[in-house]
């Protein structure tokens, strides 16, 4: 069963502080311990997250490229394996995919083509374990890494950054470009407050420390 377009829950106070404590979990040095981050990045090269518009034509702006550093989003309760959501983020049009393989395997990404920015769209009955598949020209994306498999478009699917909580809530907490490795998106938006970011370096990394200097 496929999950779409969920409508988001109205914002309240409780939500409010849950991401809050979430914020401060990430941009707070001390707790980005080295379990969040082998969190982040195991779960998300076999594991935990991941997935920003890309550019078609020089028309569409990157996913991810909106102004500012990305706020935390509560994405779902949960998201079961064979199951896909469709969200947006990090903006209210940021088209977003994140997909659950039978493996457990949780992975986010701008549901936007790289060609001439289709919605991709999941299927989960196609190929070894599901792909991600754009039907206006064939194109097809792995859905563990977000890479052209097939098809005409030129690049890989920027991914959302994912994390699951304790209690199986699903977070968006940022974009990495294609290109660009999941902790290269993070700390391009968080810059070098998390521990995990000290000494990264990046093309989005050094470009984002360049615009900033
Ligand atoms: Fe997706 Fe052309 S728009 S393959």
């Amino acid at each position: 069963m496929s999950v779409t377009d969920p409508q988001p829950p109205a914002p309240d106070a409780g939500a409010d502080a849950a991401q809050e404590a979430l914020r401060d979990r990430i941009a707070a040095d001390s707790l980005t311990t080295r379990r969040d981050y082998l969190r982040i990045v195991a779960t998300v090269s076999g594991g935990l997250a991941v997935g920003g518009v890309a550019v078609a034509s020089g028309i569409l702006h990157r996913h991810g490229d909106a102004d500012g550093t990305p706020q935390p989003k509560r994405i779902a309760d949960r998201i079961l394996p064979g199951e896909s959501l469709a969200f947006r983020y990090p903006g209210d049009e940021d088209r977003a995919i994140a997909v659950r393989m039978e493996d457990g395997t949780l992975a986010g990404y701008s549901a936007v083509c790289t060609h001439l920015a289709c919605a991709v769209l999941w299927r989960k009955d196609r190929g070894s374990e599901g792909e991600l598949y754009c039907p206006c020209h064939e194109g097809i994306f792995d859905a563990r890494t977000g890479a052209v498999t097939a098809g005409p478009p030129p690049r890989g699917l920027p991914k959302v950054i994912l994390i699951e909580q304790l209690d199986g809530s699903v977070w968006a907490i940022g974009t990495a470009r294609s290109g660009e490795s999941l902790q290269e998106g993070l700390c391009r938006q968080q810059g070098d407050a998390l521990r995990l970011c000290q000494g990264v370096s990046g093309p989005g990394a050094a470009a984002e420390r360049s615009e900033r200097s």
